[in-house]
């Protein structure tokens, strides 16, 4: 793996493939010792705010790299974190690191919509969303290219979540709340245009929705919105939420609990 001296080369040195280079983010693939590969994902940071920030909020690659950790131990299929790390270094100035498993032979489902026939049954991510509502964690940005589907040799398609840049991680399970129903809508209002309501509904019961909160969050997918003003208030939202809960939920090491499986009430969003 690349030793932090020659991060300057990040994406561009022997064996590495880059995958997104952007002002703020530059991700790259590169080899393990174990013949897998690593996603290394670099996050540049301001130098004004950032030195401040530092100490209200925790690092960003720290934060995805704890809830990535936290989905692993509740059996959450996802990206499984590696390591993660900070510094400051030429030619990218302070920057964050987070390392990450590749899932091999894995692609992006928003490139799977397309193409009819490719990925026809959403109720296994559907269920994986509910494991992972159940284990306390938020998502915050639940799109079709946040979600990596793999088709193992024999069975059916695999699904794995990614990049937790806005999760949050709640002291119980969150099903049933409106943090939860915030990740069914930016969900289902992204796949809705690709399947047939009444397949999105049926994947919805599949996540453990009773029939009248299905029907009450597809009327509230009319007039939903996924990006703008209206995605900061409800991460803002979120955020505030989780800091309430961590304050009011008795210490309890590593493991958040979980809210008792069964159908849960539909939240008014
Ligand atoms: N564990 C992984 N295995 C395979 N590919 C991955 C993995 N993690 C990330 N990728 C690839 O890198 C891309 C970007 O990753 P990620 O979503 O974490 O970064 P991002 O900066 O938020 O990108 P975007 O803004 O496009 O969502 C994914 O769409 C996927 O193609
Ligand atoms: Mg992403």
């Amino acid at each position: 793996m690349t030793p932090p001296d020659e991060l300057g080369a990040a994406g561009a040195g022997p064996g590495q493939n880059l995958i997104k280079a952007e002002f703020g983010t530059l991700i790259w693939l590169e080899p393990l010792e174990d013949g897998g590969r690593a996603i290394m994902k670099m996050y540049r940071r301001r130098p004004f705010y950032d030195p401040l920030r530092r100490w209200f909020l925790p690092y960003r690659a720290e934060r995805e790299f704890k809830v990535l950790s936290h989905l692993v131990r509740h059996g959450v299929a996802c990206s499984e974190p590696l390591s993660w790390s900070h510094g400051r270094r030429d030619p990218h100035g302070l920057y964050e690191l987070l390392v990450t498993r590749e899932v091999a032979g894995a692609t992006a489902l928003d490139k799977l919509l397309k193409p009819p026939g490719a990925v026809t049954d959403l109720s296994p991510l559907l269920r994986l969303t509910r494991r992972m509502h159940d284990s306390g964690v938020s998502h915050g940005g639940m799109a079709p290219r946040n979600i990596l589907v793999s088709f193992p040799a024999a069975g059916t398609p695999a699904f794995h979540i990614i990049d937790m840049s806005y999760s949050q991680i709640f002291p119980r399970g969150i099903a049933g709340t409106r943090m939860a129903t915030f990740d069914l809508l930016d969900l289902i209002y992204r796949i809705g245009s690709h399947y047939p309501a009444e397949r999105c509904a049926a994947w919805l019961a599949d996540y453990g929705l009773d029939e009248s909160a299905v029907q009450k969050l597809l009327r509230r997918l009319e007039r939903y919105r996924p990006r703008g003003h209206w995605a900061h208030l409800r991460r803002a939202e979120t955020d505030l939420h989780a800091a309430i809960a961590r304050l009011r939920a008795p210490r309890s090491p590593r493991d958040g609990g979980s809210r008792s499986a069964g159908p849960p009430a539909a939240s008014d969003t």
